[in-house]
């Protein structure tokens, strides 16, 4: 099935980093979450895998040719917890920095002890933007600040380091290509401001993306011969990684590369980038019962038992994240087979189809996606329709989260 990949991207969760300090199970392993009793052992889960994150970064470094990566862990990290993935990730020195969309995800970042650059690509107003400058927390400026950014960098005593937007046709934020050399002259010449990167979005539109990219050569080239300084050149999101190698610049600001989820589901045999799936989404089995032929399951009688069936219940339902469109050919697994998710998914349940023998017990480990073929998000989006992005983002943030 083709899913659109964009299609809830802007709409992803996210709260603060102390929303996500929040428990593990008891028979967890090993975790580095705080441990909380207030979780039964049967509610979902979401396992984040150190070493794929690693690895990923690691090939997002191979293909862009050492160039720095400028991490995008908005939306509360895809899913896997804006302050987790930063302090796994701050570590490995490949990543230059972290760019989030919410005021207070730059914050939790700050609050957290990040200390690598913080980009905060969303809106502010001139109290945050103090905050933010404050806190070295460079926006992402593309309307006319300088007012303001005259009265921040003399309160705080240095000039504010911030990147600017370009907006070259994906009409969304960022200051028009060509209205852009005005504000960027303006900017250059005040001693409030830093220019520490000029960056811009591609519309993933392969015929219209050369167009964008001539647009933002064009505007950067000539403001650098009247030898404005514009910082670190950055455009480069996973797709781009994947399919314009003459549009890395300066840095790279892949987000859902670094989770080793592939952002279109063609680019997974190209081989292009070896990406492997860094979050999981588990819960336990709460419930197995066989169905009488002509016995229903769901809201509205959505299953119809054709014969004598055994069904599992699982607590995952479409609050948690888990997409109601899974009832529509995603499968997930349990004790190593792949059972498919019937009925409808409600609120907090789904209802997975086991078949003519018991072959499920209540609490065993089903497991929704994770990194093995056949589960991986890819997976569950080529089955049922969901974005990858929906799968990730829309993660209930209260959900524990595991660093495996
Ligand atoms: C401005 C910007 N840059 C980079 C990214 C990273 O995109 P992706 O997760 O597709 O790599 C995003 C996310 O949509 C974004 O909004």
């Amino acid at each position: 099935m083709k899913s659109s990949r964009r299609s809830f991207l802007e709409a992803g969760l996210a709260l603060p980093a102390a929303l996500h300090a929040i428990p593990s199970l008891a028979e967890t392993p090993r975790t580095d979450e705080t441990v909380s009793s207030k979780d039964s052992s049967f509610d979902p889960w979401v396992e984040i895998h150190r070493e794929n994150l690693r690895h990923n970064v690691q090939e997002i470094s191979r293909r862009a040719e050492r160039r720095p990566i400028l991490a995008v862990v908005k939306n509360n990290g895809y899913g896997t917890g804006v302050v987790n993935i930063a302090q796994l990730l701050e570590p490995q020195a490949e990543i230059f920095g972290f760019a989030v969309v919410k005021f207070h995800e730059a914050i939790s970042l700050r609050d957290a002890g990040i200390r690598k650059p913080v980009l905060l690509m969303g809106p502010f107003d001139e109290k945050n933007l103090e905050e933010a400058a404050a806190r070295n927390i460079m926006p992402m400026v593309y309307t006319a600040q300088g007012a303001a950014l005259d009265k921040i960098a003399a309160k705080l005593q240095k000039p504010v380091a911030l990147h600017i937007c370009v907006d070259t046709g994906i009409g969304r934020v960022g200051v028009p290509y060509f209205q852009a050399a005005p504000l960027i002259r303006d900017s250059a010449n005040r001693k409030s401001v830093q220019i520490q990167g000029t960056m811009m979005t591609f519309a993933e539109d392969l015929e219209f993306d050369k167009e964008q990219l001539r647009r933002f050569q064009e505007t950067c080239g000539g403001l650098e011969k009247e030898g404005i300084a514009l910082g670190k050149k950055h455009a480069a999101s996973s797709f781009t990684l994947f399919q314009h190698p003459d549009a890395f610049f300066d840095m790279v600001r892949p987000g859902m590369a670094i989770y080793g989820i592939h952002s279109e589901n063609e680019f997974r045999h190209t081989g292009v980038m070896d990406l492997r799936p860094a979050i999981s989404l588990k819960a336990r089995v709460v419930y197995a019962k066989k169905l009488r032929k002509g016995d229903s399951a769901g809201y509205n009688r959505a299953y119809m038992a054709k014969e004598d069936v055994w069904v599992a219940t699982l607590p995952v339902g479409h609050a948690d994240g888990w997409p109601r469109g899974a009832a529509h050919g995603a499968k997930v697994r349990i004790n190593g087979e792949m059972f498919p998710v019937i009925a409808s998914v409600s609120a907090s349940h789904c209802i997975v189809e086991i078949g003519s023998e018991e072959r499920v017990k209540i609490g065993d480990t089903a497991t929704f996606f994770d990194g093995q073929s056949g589960s991986r998000p890819e997976d569950v989006s080529e089955a049922c329709g969901a974005s990858v992005y929906d799968l990730t983002m829309h993660l209930n943030p209260l959900l524990p989260r595991r660093i495996v």
